[in-house]
């Protein structure tokens, strides 16, 4: 079946570029992302996977790990990484798994065949601590990913976690929140003691709580 938001994240046990793992033992406590690329040797995931080396500092800053997969063996992925090395000036610093006989790639149900004959399409899971899934992106294998976008997900997902917040069509990290229905108005003062602004009865805005 497929997967949904709220579902478990599949463990599996994988060759990485970074050994063995075992996904839920190496995710620990940690916020995940797990990623896929339709094959190595690519240009377009070349790009990509040589922008998340660059921008792995913001994900670790959240206690985010982070890991690759694509369907090509392990011997490939290594030559693959001197090019990512090379031409993206970065260093790839996260684990890429090595999938030839596509078991991560089907339990994550990563193959479109309608879209994409034998390779993963780009997948985006981000997994809570909890090992819940939290979010799912499917983008085609013509377009690259904006990793901003995953990086402001991250922001929302944590921020939400934590106050009975959500947050409105393009948010940013420091931009005011919107106060969740279920928070009753009499209840507003001592939740969020930054103030708060009501537009509608439904839609209510605070400062960001934790900035
Ligand atoms: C790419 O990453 O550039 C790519 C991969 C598969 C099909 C088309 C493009």
């Amino acid at each position: 079946m497929a997967l949904r938001l709220g579902d478990e994240a599949p463990n599996f046990t994988a060759e990485t570029t970074e050994g063995t793992i075992n996904f839920h033992e190496w995710l620990g406590d940690s916020w995940g992302i797990l990623f896929s690329h339709p094959k190595d040797y690519t240009p377009v995931c070349t790009t990509e996977l040589g922008t998340m080396a660059k921008i792995m500092d913001e994900f670790k800053k959240r206690n985010v790990k982070v890991i690759a997969i694509s369907v090509d063996p392990l011997d490939s992925h290594k030559g693959w990484i001197n090019d990512i090395n090379e031409t993206q000036n970065c260093t790839v610093n996260y684990p890429i798994i090595a999938d030839p006989e596509r078991k991560v790639a089907s339990l994550y149900d990563m193959i479109h065949p309608n879209a994409l004959d034998n390779m993963t399409v780009r997948s985006v899971f981000i997994i809570g601590p909890d090992k819940k899934i939290k979010l799912m992106l499917t983008y085609p294998a013509s377009t690259g990913r904006n990793f901003d976008e995953i990086l402001r997900v991250v922001d929302s997902l944590q921020l939400t976690a934590q106050y009975q917040v959500a947050t409105p069509a393009n948010w940013k990290e420091g931009e005011d929140c919107i106060i969740v229905p279920a928070v009753k108005d009499e209840e507003i003062p001592s939740k969020f003691p930054k103030g708060h602004r009501t537009i509608k009865p439904y839609l209510r805005y605070t400062p960001q709580p934790n900035k």
